[in-house]
Formats: structure tokens, C-alpha cells, sequence
């Protein structure tokens, strides 16, 4: 074996959700650096278009329509053939996303969970069942700190910033069904694992910017860029191994 190949993505093709997003685009940028052919999957097309290129193409994908993923997949699955590598970081969240504990509305947690962890468990069905038909393939599904661990809302003092109780059992669930996934379809070559950032910076107030770092063994947040190597590994022969795992990617936020 020639272990500078380990991390290769060559020959690959690979979907990420939420491409366009704030870390998706920094997953699908990484993947084409690694030689996979890339579709950028997402709701919002005008955000993917300075991604792009010869080797990326675009999927328009809504995860919450499970015919919208069917002709996603099939579309990538007519064009190079198969699927290797599903990254799913699409994140829908309704208008009032963001509610403090009392006033969640009940309509609105059953929309987020549905949206978010439901569109996760329909893609990766669809991504293990063509992977099964394939003879393998690899699912890495974006979860959080907050999937293992509650918030500390003393962070959020003094902004209007709060986590909301949905995206503690989303991501809790986006876990869990990742090892089941895992478990499910090992057979089958299929290896699914989750990857957990901590707070990525994204011009957030600076009074939570501060208490978050504090509290941050690193003394910072992440920045969508280290998210990269971690799903690289998950990707390629480098972790051929490994299934069912959470990596944690939190500066060490988690650790004491
Ligand atoms: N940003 C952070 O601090 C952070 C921390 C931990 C975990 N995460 C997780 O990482 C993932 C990506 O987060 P982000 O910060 O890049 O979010 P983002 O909002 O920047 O990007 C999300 C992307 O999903 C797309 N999207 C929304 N609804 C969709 C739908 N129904 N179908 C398809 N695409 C849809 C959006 O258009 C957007 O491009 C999420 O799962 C999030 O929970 C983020």
C-alpha cells in the first residue's frame, strides 16, 4: 500500500447538502481538492455559484421532499453512474427558528424536526440503497456539540442568541440514527459516521464570541475550514475501519 494515497478521493463522486452553506462549501472545495467529482445539493442555487467549476456541478435538492431527493440522486447516479460519498450538512429551520424554551410554538418544533432530521434519515436512505446496489459507499452526516451535550446559556447573555430545544434532539437523533445506519448497512460496505463541530465563527456578537472562546479549551471558535480534514478522513481508505463514529471537532469544548 502506498500510504500517500490513503486520503485520496480520486475516482470518487460525492454529494454534499447544504453545499452551499457556510461549511458545506468548505466540504465540497475539500473533496475536489481530493480528486472527487463534486455536486454541490442544495436548496439555494445562487449561493453555490461561485463553487462551481469543471469538476462540481450542482443539484437542486430540497431534503425535506423525498421526490426532490429521488431526482437528485437519480440524477447523479444517471450522470457519473454511482454515489460514493454523501455529506449531509443541509440545514432547514423554519422562520422562527431561534425561540426561547417557553415560547416554542409546537407546530414549529415538529416542522424543525421533521425538516432537518427527517430530510437526514430520507437522504440517507437513498444514499445507502444505491450504495447497497453498488457494492459500498460512505455517509457522513453533520451533527453538533449539542447532539452530546446541552448548551450552557450563559454564553448567550446579553445578545439575542439562544439555542433551540429542536436542535439539541436533531442533532442528538442525527447521532443515533447514524449508528444505526451504520449498524444496518455494514454489510453492505456502507460505512456511516457523524462528524460534531463546536461554534463556527460567523461574525456572531462579539459578547458571545468571548464567553464562547473562554470556555473553549483552544480559546476560540472553529472556523468552517478545519471541518474539512475530519471529513476527508471519514471519506477516503484513511478510515476504512470506522463506522457508527461522532467525531468531534470543538477545540476541545467538550472535553472537560
Ligand atoms: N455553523 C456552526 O456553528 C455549526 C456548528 C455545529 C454544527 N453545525 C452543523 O453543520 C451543518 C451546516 O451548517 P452551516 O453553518 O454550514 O449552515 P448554513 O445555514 O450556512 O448552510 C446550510 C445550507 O443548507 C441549505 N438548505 C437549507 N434548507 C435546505 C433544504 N431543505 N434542502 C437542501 N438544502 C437546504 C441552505 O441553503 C444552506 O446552503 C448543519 O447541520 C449544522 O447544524 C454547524
Amino acid at each position: 500500500m502506498n500510504y500517500r494515497d490513503l486520503f485520496s478521493c480520486e475516482n470518487k463522486v460525492a454529494v454534499v447538502t447544504g453545499g452551499a452553506g457556510l461549511i458545506g462549501r468548505e466540504i465540497a472545495l475539500g473533496l475536489y481538492n481530493f480528486g472527487a467529482e463534486v455536486y454541490v445539493a442544495d436548496i439555494n442555487r445562487a449561493n453555490a455559484e461561485g463553487i462551481l467549476n469543471e469538476k462540481t456541478g450542482f443539484l437542486q435538492l430540497d431534503i425535506t421532499s423525498e421526490d426532490g431527493i429521488n431526482r437528485a440522486f437519480s440524477q447523479a447516479i444517471r450522470e457519473k453512474g454511482r454515489i460514493d460519498i454523501v455529506v449531509n450538512c443541509a440545514y432547514p429551520r423554519t422562520e422562527d427558528w431561534g425561540e426561547k424554551f417557553e415560547n416554542i410554538k409546537f407546530t414549529s418544533w415538529k416542522d424543525n424536526v421533521n425538516n432537518h432530521l427527517g430530510g437526514i434519515f430520507l437522504c440517507c436512505r437513498s444514499a445507502a440503497e444505491q450504495m447497497k446496489k453498488q457494492g459500498g459507499g460512505v455517509i457522513i452526516n453533520l451533527a453538533s456539540i449539542y447532539g452530546i451535550s446541552a448548551p450552557d446559556f450563559s454564553i448567550y447573555e446579553g445578545t439575542d442568541m439562544t439555542m433551540p430545544a429542536a436542535y439539541s434532539a436533531i442533532k442528538g437523533g442525527i447521532i443515533t440514527l447514524t449508528k444505526y445506519i451504520a449498524a444496518y448497512y455494514g454489510r453492505h460496505n456502507v460505512r456511516a459516521n457523524a462528524i460534531s463541530p463546536g461554534g463556527i465563527y460567523d461574525r456572531q456578537p462579539e459578547a458571545f464570541v468571548k464567553k464562547y472562546s473562554a470556555k473553549t479549551p483552544l480559546g476560540r471558535m472553529g472556523a468552517p475550514q478545519e471541518i474539512v480534514g475530519a471529513v476527508i478522513y471519514l471519506a477516503s481508505e484513511a478510515s476504512s475501519y470506522v463506522t457508527g463514529e461522532n467525531l468531534l471537532i470543538d477545540g476541545g469544548w467538550t472535553a472537560w
